[in-house]
C-alpha cells in the first residue's frame, strides 16, 4: 500500500520533534554498556601518539570507526539537518545514513531534502535507506535505484522496524516476504546492502538469516537508546495496553556479542549501535566485535542545540574518549582493541 507524500512528510517531522521533546529513552543501562568495563593496563607499553583509530569500512577509509545513523529527510527542515550532519561527517571523516527514502518511491517533491546530504558531504560514505516492508513488492524493488541515485549512495540500508510498525498509529505491521525481498536486492544491486534495526535489536538468529540472504553488513541497532515504541506511543491518542511494549527489545550488547560469533562463519561488517552515548561506548562496541559503532538521537540533539559546530565538538570528544580507551588498554589500532581484556561486576569477561 502506497501512502501519500503528505502523510509521510508530517510523520518524518513528527518523529524528529518527538525525539527532541519527550523522554523516549529506554530505562537506564538497558543497552548493557554500563555492565562492561575495560581492564585498565598499568603497562600499556605504547605512547598515545601511536594510537590510530581509523578503519576501512565497506571499502572506504574512515578517520574514526563511526556512523551517523539514519535519521531524516522528506520534509522542509530536513534539508538543513541532513546538510549539517553531512558537514560534520566530512569534518570528522565518518560515515552517514539518510533517513527513510520511502517517499521517493512515489514522489520527487522532497528529493532535495535527501540530496542535501550528498551536496554537503561530496566525499563521505553515504548510505541510502528504505524500510523492509517496502521492499517486499517487486514494483518497489525496481524503483530502489532511484533512491540510491538521488544521493549517489555508497550502500543501501534496509531498516527492520516491526515493533515500530506495530505501535505506530498508521503503521503497517506486515513482514511476510521481507527476507526474500532482501535476498533479491542483495543479488540485483551493485552496491552493498546493509540490514539495520531501529533500536529494538537484531538477535543472533536473525543476523544469521540476513547473512544467508546476502547482506554485506548488519547494524544491530539494539535496545538501550531511543525507544521507538515510546516515540510512537506519544503519537497515539489511545495507548490501550500498548505501554507494556515501551521497554521491548534486545539489548545492544547482547546483539553485538551474538552477531560477532557469526564472524567465523560469514564474511560481513558489523555495526554496533543503539544507546551509544560516549566514545567509551564506541570502544566497548568495537571490543565486543563490532567493526564500527553508530548513534542517532544524541547527535541530532547536539546539532539542534548548536548546529554543525556543536556536533563536530561532540564527535571530537567521543574520538578523544575512544583514543583514551585504546591507550589505556595498550591497543595501537582497532584490531588490537578487539582483544582488550574486559570485566563485568561478576568478574573477568575475558
Ligand atoms: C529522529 C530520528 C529519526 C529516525 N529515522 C530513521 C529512519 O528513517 N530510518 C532508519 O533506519 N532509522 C531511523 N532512526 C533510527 C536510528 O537510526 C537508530 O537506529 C535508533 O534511533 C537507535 O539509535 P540511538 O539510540 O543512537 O538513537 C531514526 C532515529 C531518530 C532519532
Amino acid at each position: 500500500m502506497q501512502e501519500t507524500t503528505q502523510a509521510s512528510t508530517s510523520r518524518k517531522q513528527a518523529h524528529v520533534e518527538a525525539c527532541l521533546q519527550y523522554d523516549v529513552e529506554f530505562t537506564e543501562n538497558l543497552s548493557g554498556f554500563a555492565g562492561i568495563e575495560f581492564v585498565h593496563r598499568a603497562l600499556p607499553e605504547i605512547d598515545i601518539s601511536d594510537v590510530n583509530c581509523s578503519v576501512d569500512f565497506l571499502g572506504r577509509r574512515l578517520e574514526m570507526p563511526f556512523l551517523i545513523s539514519s535519521m531524516t529527510g522528506g520534509y522542509a527542515n530536513a534539508t538543513r539537518i541532513n546538510a549539517g550532519l553531512a558537514e560534520a561527517a566530512t569534518e570528522t571523516g565518518i560515515a552517514m545514513g539518510v533517513g527513510s527514502q520511502r517517499q521517493l518511491l512515489t514522489s520527487d517533491t522532497n528529493i532535495q531534502t535527501f540530496r542535501a546530504a550528498r551536496t554537503a558531504g561530496s566525499n563521505i560514505l553515504l548510505l541510502a535507506n528504505i524500510g523492509a516492508p517496502e521492499i517486499v513488492s517487486k514494483e518497489n524493488r525496481n524503483s530502489i535505484r532511484k533512491l540510491i541515485d538521488s544521493i549517489e549512495a555508497d550502500g543501501l540500508i534496509i531498516h527492520l522496524n516491526p515493533a515500530q510498525e506495530f505501535i505506530q498509529p498508521e503503521g503497517v505491521p506486515q513482514y511476510r516476504g521481507v527476507l526474500q525481498g532482501i535476498e533479491h536486492l542483495c543479488k540485483s544491486l551493485d552496491i552493498p546492502v546493509i540490514a539495520k534495526e531501529t533500536g529494538t535489536g537484531i538477535c543472533g538468529e536473525d543476523t544469521a538469516r540476513l547473512l544467508q540472504a546476502g547482506v554485506s553488513a548488519v547494524d544491530v541497532a539494539g535496545a538501550g537508546g531511543t525507544s521507538w515504541t515510546k516515540v510512537e506511543l506519544h503519537r497515539r491518542e489511545e495507548r490501550g495496553g500498548l505501554d507494556a511494549f515501551q521497554e521491548w527489545g534486545n539489548p545492544t550488547v547482547d546483539c553485538i556479542v551474538e552477531a560477532a560469533t557469526l564472524k567465523s562463519e560469514f564474511e560481513f561488517e558489523l555495526i554496533g549501535s543503539g544507546g551509544v552515548q560516549s566514545g567509551m561506548d564506541v570502544a566497548k562496541c568495537l571490543a565486543l566485535g563490532a567493526d564500527i559503532a553508530g548513534a542517532a538521537r544524541p547527535l541530532l540533539q547536539a546539532f539542534m542545540d548548536g548546529g554543525t559546530e556543536k556536533l563536530v565538538q561532540l564527535l571530537q570528544l567521543w574520538k578523544q574518549q575512544l583514543i583514551g580507551c585504546m591507550f589505556l588498554t595498550g591497543s595501537e589500532d582497532v584490531q588490537q582493541l578487539r582483544s582488550a581484556a574486559l570485566r563485568s561486576p561478576r568478574g573477568r569477561w575475558r
